[in-house]
């Protein structure tokens, strides 16, 4: 296949369930990268050996050195360390910087053409911190956040309402943390707003449990952090570039002055094509609604100045 994608962290859940994600949509070879030796050769291998089953066709390799990821055309980052119960995702920020400061570099390196999509935690501030280590322009780096935050939202309203969670589209704009958040009334269910079936206390429940999706994840896991969901999210977005199709979802991007915001990435609706960020959509606010977003991004703006950035 003509295009490449690479995952770096491509060892640990989040990255090998990535793989086989944009594996199974034929659209790209995937490499997969982890530091950990064998593993990632290991796991290639056997999901490799997945294809003639599943009837797909795409070269995955693996390997412990990063120059595998030459010319990638889009380079997804989800090494780092998960987080374990009661932690909270900034208290990975100093290990995780170190893992994405040097991927970044890496990716400037070796694949200076790539895309690139950060699912490391703190992932806005990672986010951030791959756009200025890598130089690249903005419409190529993004975190992948509002996908998985909207799909944890989604699939709450599939489960209250009773219905297919494909008829649901939700959009949770902000940092990925606690303080994200979820627009009720831009949430639909084969195009009628949440707001119309649910009352206002179950909209609060459902909230509230997708912002604290993941840790929930977390808490029944206890020794890691949730991974389907991530990676069928960032394959989304690679799916989103490699495929031109133009969606419009929410993606941790640079803000300069959208929203009332500059200097940081957080979470507003894009749309993601070939270009990658095209666009960035500004859809006009409750003031409760950007007074939320603005705390939002208050967090990762101070997260960031703690990494000295
Ligand atoms: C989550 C982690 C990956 O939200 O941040 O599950």
């Amino acid at each position: 296949m003509a295009r490449k994608v690479s995952v770096i962290g491509g060892g640990g859940n989040v990255g090998a369930s990535c793989a086989l994600y944009v594996a199974q949509m034929e659209i790209a070879d995937v490499v997969m990268i982890d530091i950990v030796e064998g593993v990632p050769q290991g796991k290639a291998l056997d999901l490799q050996q997945s294809g003639p089953v599943e009837g797909w066709d795409a070269y995955v390799t693996g390997s412990n050195d990063f120059a595998a990821i030459k010319n990638s055309d889009v380079v997804v980052v989800t090494a780092g360390f998960p987080r374990k119960p009661g932690m909270s995702r900034e208290d990975l920020l100093k290990a995780n910087a170190d893992i994405v400061r040097n991927a970044s570099e890496m990716i400037k390196l070796h694949a200076p053409h790539a895309f690139v999509i950060i699912v490391t935690n703190p992932l806005d501030v990672m986010a951030y911190l791959a756009w200025k280590t890598t130089g690249f322009p903005k419409n190529r780096v993004m975190g992948m956040a509002g996908v998985l935050d909207s799909a944890r939202l989604r699939t709450f309203v599939a489960l209250e309402l009773g219905v297919a969670s494909e008829d649901v589209h939700a959009m949770v704009l902000g940092g990925h943390g606690d303080s994200m958040v979820p627009l009720p009334r831009y949430t639909t269910v084969g195009g009628i707003s949440i707001t119309e079936l649910l009352t206002p206390a179950q909209i609060e429940a459902i909230s509230k449990r997708t912002a604290n999706g993941g840790a929930e994840i977390v808490a029944l896991l206890k020794t890691g952090s949730a991974f389907y969901a991530p990676a069928a999210s960032a394959a989304q977005m690679v799916e989103a570039i490699l495929k031109d199709k133009r969606r419009v979802l929410p993606a941790a991007v640079m803000l300069e002055g959208e929203y009332g915001m500059k200097g940081l990435f957080i979470g507003v609706p894009i749309i993601l094509g070939a270009q990658g960020v095209e666009r960035i959509i500004q859809i006009k606010l409750s003031p409760e609604e950007q007074a939320a977003l603005q705390k939002s991004g208050d967090a990762v703006k101070k997260t960031i100045g703690e990494l000295g950035l």
